[in-house]
C-alpha cells in the first residue's frame, strides 16, 4: 500500500517524501509543479536511492486523480498541494479559493469513491490569527484571519472536521505548522521560492548569496525583547518527521486529531539574523522598515500535545536550521534552475 503525497515536489513535501521512504513507506507523488520543479524529486531519489513514482497532475483534475487511484494501491493521503503566498492571495483571492478549496474537495471526493479515508492535512498557525495567548495550545480559539490564503486553511479544517463527523470511517489529522525553515543536510533540496521571497529565511539566504541587496526588517516597535517580530521557526526535517508520526497515528484509527507542529521556542527577526550570520560567516545588511500589514508581534507553539500523543518533538535547534538553509542556498544559488 502506498501513501499519496499531493504537493510532494514542493518544499515540505519533498522533505517528507524522504522521511517516508526512509521509514519504509511506499509513496506516490502528485504535483502540477505550479510552484516547484521535478528536479526536487530527482534529488530525493538520489538521496534515498529509491524511485519516487510521480504524476504531474492538477488535483482539480478528477479524471486524472481517479486514474491514479485505480492504478496505485493508495491507503492514505498527505495533502500538501496548495497555493501559499499570503500577499498574492490578497491580490488573487479567486485563484486561491479555487485551487485550495475546490482542489481539496475534488481530492476528497476521489478518495471516498475509492474508500480511502485517511488524510493528513497541512494547516497553519495562521488560523490562530493574533493568538489569544502564547504559547499557543490547540485549545486556543481560531482568530481573525486577515488574508484569503489563511482563510482557505481555516475553511478546509472545518470541512474536514464536518466530513469526519458525518462519516467516522474518515481519519483526519490536521497539522498546524509554525514557521518551517532549514533544508535537508545534503544541501540538495530546499526552499525555492518564485521571484522575490516573502518569507524571512529565504530572503536572508538570498541576501547572503548576493541576489538581494539587503534585508528589510518589518517593524522594530513590537512588544518583544528587541522590538522585532517573534516566531516559532521549525526545521523542515523535524516537520517532515512529524508527518511520519502522524501517519502511524492515523493507521491506529485516529478519528479526528489536531496538532501544533512547532518547537515551543520563539526567536525574533534580529535573533535569526544573528544566528544566520554566525552559522554562515556572512554578514547580512539590513534596514528597519515599517510594520508589514497583517503581521503580529509574537507567535509560538505549545507543542506538548504532539509529544504526548504522537511521541514527536522537534530535535533541531536554530543554529542547525540556519546552517542547513545556508548550505542549500550556497550550493544552489538559483534553486533548481541551472
Ligand atoms: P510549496 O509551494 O513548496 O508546495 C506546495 C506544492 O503544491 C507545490 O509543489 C505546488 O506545485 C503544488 N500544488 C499547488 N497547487 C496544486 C494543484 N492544484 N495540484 C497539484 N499540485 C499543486 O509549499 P510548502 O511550503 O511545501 O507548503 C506545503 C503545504 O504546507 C501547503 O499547503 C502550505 O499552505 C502549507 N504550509 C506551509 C507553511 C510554510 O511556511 N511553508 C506553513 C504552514 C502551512
Ligand atoms: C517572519 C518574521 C516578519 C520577511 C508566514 C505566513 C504563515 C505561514 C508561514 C503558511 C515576521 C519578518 C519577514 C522580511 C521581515 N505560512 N520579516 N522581513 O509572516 O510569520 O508567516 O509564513 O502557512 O501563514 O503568514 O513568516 O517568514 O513572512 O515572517 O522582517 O523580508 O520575519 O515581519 O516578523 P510569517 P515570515
Amino acid at each position: 500500500m502506498a501513501i499519496l503525497v499531493t504537493g510532494g515536489a514542493g518544499y515540505i513535501g519533498s522533505h517528507t517524501v524522504i522521511e517516508l521512504q526512509n521509514a519504509g513507506y511506499e509513496v506516490v507523488v502528485v504535483d502540477n509543479l505550479v510552484n516547484s520543479s521535478k528536479k526536487s524529486l530527482q534529488r530525493v531519489e538520489q538521496i534515498t536511492g529509491k524511485p519516487v513514482p510521480f504524476y504531474q497532475v492538477d488535483i482539480l483534475d478528477a479524471d486524472a486523480l481517479n486514474a491514479i487511484f485505480e492504478k496505485e494501491e493508495i491507503d492514505s493521503c498527505i495533502h500538501f498541494a496548495g497555493l501559499k503566498a499570503v500577499g498574492e492571495s490578497v491580490q488573487k483571492p479567486w485563484e486561491y479559493y479555487y485551487n485550495n478549496i475546490s482542489g481539496t474537495l475534488v481530492l476528497l471526493d476521489v478518495m471516498r469513491k475509492h474508500h480511502v479515508k485517511n488524510i493528513i492535512f497541512s494547516s497553519s498557525a495562521t488560523v490562530y490569527g493574533s493568538p489569544a495567548f502564547v504559547p499557543i495550545t490547540e485549545e486556543c480559539p481560531k482568530g481573525e484571519i486577515t488574508n484569503p490564503y489563511g482563510q482557505t486553511k481555516g475553511m478546509l479544517e472545518q470541512m474536514l472536521i464536518d466530513i469526519q463527523k458525518a462519516d467516522p470511517e474518515w481519519n483526519v489529522i490536521l497539522l498546524r505548522y509554525f514557521n518551517p525553515i532549514g533544508a535537508h543536510k545534503s544541501g540538495m533540496i530546499g526552499e525555492n521560492p518564485n521571484g522575490t521571497p516573502n518569507n524571512l529565511m529565504p530572503y536572508i539566504t538570498q541576501v547572503a548569496v548576493g541576489k538581494l541587496k539587503q534585508l528589510g526588517i518589518f517593524g522594530n516597535d513590537y512588544d518583544t525583547h528587541d522590538g522585532t517580530g517573534v516566531r516559532d521557526y521549525i526545521h523542515v526535517v523535524d516537520l517532515a518527521v512529524g508527518h511520519v508520526k502522524a501517519l502511524k497515528k492515523i493507521k491506529e484509527k485516529a478519528g479526528l486529531c489536531l496538532y501544533n507542529l512547532g518547537t515551543g521556542q520563539g526567536y525574533s527577526v534580529l535573533d535569526i539574523v544573528k544566528n544566520f550570520e554566525e552559522a554562515s560567516g556572512v554578514s547580512i545588511p539590513y534596514e528597519m522598515k515599517p510594520r508589514r500589514a497583517g503581521d503580529i508581534a509574537t507567535c509560538y507553539a505549545d507543542p506538548s500535545k504532539a509529544f504526548k500523543e504522537l511521541g514527536w518533538k522537534a530535535e533541531r535547534g536554530i543554529r542547525e536550521m540556519c546552517e542547513d538553509s545556508w548550505r542549500w542556498q550556497s550550493k544552489n544559488p538559483n534553486g533548481y534552475e541551472e
